[in-house]
């Protein structure tokens, strides 16, 4: 049975972060897959350290401090490539399978949204690039409530906004912390474990885990 409201974590499920260093691997070299996950990695204890702190600063500005850390790390990577992998961030690839899945959710008339840590222009931008804004009720930024997930009152904007009970949102991510955070929220949360990683915070269970987003309407 479909759930009236699809609610996507957007880095990492939707988009692909690591697509930024594909891009331009080349100019990277060798150390590029590193150089990726230690970005991502520091991104998100930035987020979870100032949230914990109370110090926000928008994903941005983490992103790129984030960046910044990684290339420190990594003299061999020429820092030339700084700006091109911050503009990529701009227009990340989606995963293969999400215009298609969003289009059938959307024809069953259900509500969509994205609920992320990334700034409302990071995520304008990443939607209209992979041209499936218009298949969107809703894009909800972190930066409304100025704290990071897995703060509850990230996935309050949801219910909130929406004035609906948290366990008829169904929530994608595939971000095993997130989807801890949604689970406890009350969210009927879904991990979308795309990479075959094993499993944790087993005490916040997903509802369901899937490879991807292919079998999201069938799977519910
Ligand atoms: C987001 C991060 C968690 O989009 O990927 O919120």
């Amino acid at each position: 049975m479909l759930h009236p409201a699809y609610v996507f974590d957007a880095y990492g499920t939707l988009f692909d972060v690591h697509a930024a260093v594909r891009r331009h691997a080349d100019a990277i070299g060798p150390q590029g897959q590193a150089l990726s996950e230690l970005w991502r990695a520091k991104q998100l204890e930035y987020s979870w350290v100032r949230t914990l702190m109370g110090a926000y600063q928008d994903f941005w500005q983490l992103t790129e401090q984030a960046l910044d850390f990684a290339l420190a790390r990594f003299p061999q990577v020429a820092p030339a490539v700084r700006k091109r992998l911050l503009d990529a961030y701009w227009s990340l690839d989606c995963y293969p399978e999400v215009p298609s899945v969003l289009k059938a959710l959307k024809a069953e008339g259900v509500k969509i949204a994205i609920l992320s840590n990334g700034s409302p222009e990071m995520l304008a931008s990443a939607a209209r690039s992979a041209a499936i804004e218009p298949l969107l009720d809703a894009i909800f930024s972190v930066d409304e409530v100025r704290r990071f997930k897995t703060d509850p009152s990230v996935y309050e904007m949801v219910t909130n906004s929406w004035r609906m009970y948290p366990e008829k949102i169904s929530f994608q991510s595939s971000n095993r912390w997130d989807v801890a955070g949604a689970s406890r929220y009350g969210f009927h949360a879904v991990w979308i474990n795309r990479s075959g990683q094993p499993d944790e915070y087993r005490d916040h269970a997903p509802k369901a885990v899937l490879p991807n987003l292919t079998q999201l309407l069938t799977a519910n």
